[in-house]
C-alpha cells in the first residue's frame, strides 16, 4: 500500500489527498464546510459561489452563478485547465422560497427552480462528459427533507429538492456502470446563515427556533459541518458501493 491509499482510507485524515473537487455555494453555510472539509483532506478544491470572497483559505475561488449556464461552463472549463480532471463535484447552492401555491409568483417559481434544480442538471451536464471519460467521478447534490416530505409554505422549495432526488437517481442510473457515482443528501434545518437569516427574519425569532428544533428528534438544529461531513463520505472511496440515495441529516425529522 502506498502512502498515498494509506492516507484515503476511509476516517482517515487525508482521504481525498490528489483529488479535484469543485464545490457549489462554497462561501457559505453548508458548502462553506463542504470546501473546508475538502481542502483539509488533500483535495484541490475550487470555490464557487456568487460572490467568493469569503470562501475557506486554500481553495481556489470563483464567481459563478449556478442558474446560468455560460458560468457554470466555465467553473468547469476552470477545473479542468487548472487540474485537468473533476473527481468530485457538489452541487449545493441552493436558495430558499417561504410561499405556498397560492402565494407563489411564477417569477419565484422560476427563480427557485432555476438556481436549485436547474443549477443541479447544468453542473451534471457539463462535468459528466469529463467524468466519463476518466472512467470515474463522484456527484454529491444537496437536495432537503422538503423534497421527501411536505413542509408549510416551501412550495417552490420542495418542487426544485423533489427533483433534485429525482434526477440524482435518474442520473445515477444512467451512468452505474460508467464509474460514475451519483447521490444527494437531505438536510433537515441546520444552522447556517440562510436559516440564522430566516429566524431573524421572522416576527418572533425564539419562537420561531423553537417550532424548528421542535421538529427533530435530536432536539437540536444541525451543524453545517454534520452536513458536509456527510457529502465528503458520499464522495470518498469508502461510499464505492453507494450510488443513486438519498442521505438523509435531518436529526430525525422524517423518521417521526
Ligand atoms: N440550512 C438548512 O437548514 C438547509 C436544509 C436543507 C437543505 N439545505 C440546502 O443546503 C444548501 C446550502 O444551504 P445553506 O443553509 O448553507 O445556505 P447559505 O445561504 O448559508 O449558503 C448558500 C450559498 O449558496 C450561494 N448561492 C445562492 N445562489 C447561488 C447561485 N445562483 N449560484 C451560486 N451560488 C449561489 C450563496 O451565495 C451562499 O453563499 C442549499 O442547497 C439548501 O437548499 C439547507
Amino acid at each position: 500500500m502506498t502512502t498515498e491509499q494509506a492516507e484515503n482510507l476511509g476516517g482517515g485524515a487525508r482521504r481525498f489527498a490528489g483529488r479535484v473537487v469543485v464545490v457549489t455555494g462554497a462561501a457559505s453555510g453548508i458548502g462553506w464546510q463542504m470546501a473546508r472539509r475538502f481542502h483539509e483532506e488533500g483535495a484541490a478544491v475550487l470555490a464557487a459561489d456568487l460572490d467568493p470572497a469569503n470562501v475557506p483559505a486554500g481553495t481556489e475561488p470563483l464567481a459563478v452563478d449556478v442558474s446560468a449556464p455560460a458560468d457554470v461552463e466555465a467553473m468547469v472549463a476552470r477545473a479542468i485547465e487548472l487540474h485537468g480532471r473533476i473527481d468530485v463535484l457538489c452541487n449545493n447552492a441552493g436558495i430558499g422560497s417561504g410561499t405556498d401555491v397560492v402565494d407563489c409568483t411564477l417569477e419565484e417559481w422560476n427563480r427557485v427552480l432555476g438556481v436549485n434544480a436547474t443549477g443541479v442538471f447544468l453542473g451534471m451536464r457539463c462535468a459528466l462528459p469529463h467524468m466519463l471519460a476518466a472512467g470515474r467521478g463522484a456527484i454529491v447534490n444537496t437536495a432537503s427533507v422538503a423534497g421527501m416530505v411536505g413542509l408549510r409554505n416551501r412550495a417552490a422549495y420542495s418542487a426544485s429538492k423533489g427533483a433534485v432526488i429525482a434526477l440524482t437517481k435518474q442520473v445515477a442510473v444512467q451512468w452505474a456502470d460508467a464509474g460514475i457515482r451519483v447521490n444527494c443528501i437531505c438536510p433537515g434545518t441546520v444552522d447556517s446563515p440562510w436559516v440564522q437569516r430566516l429566524l431573524a427574519d421572522s416576527d418572533d425569532p425564539d419562537e420561531e427556533r423553537r417550532r424548528l428544533v421542535g421538529r427533530q428528534l435530536v432536539g437540536r438544529l444541525g451543524s453545517p459541518q454534520e452536513v458536509a461531513e456527510a457529502a465528503l463520505y458520499l464522495a470518498s472511496d469508502a461510499a464505492a458501493f453507494v450510488t443513486g440515495t438519498e442521505l438523509v441529516i435531518d436529526g430525525g425529522l422524517t423518521a417521526a
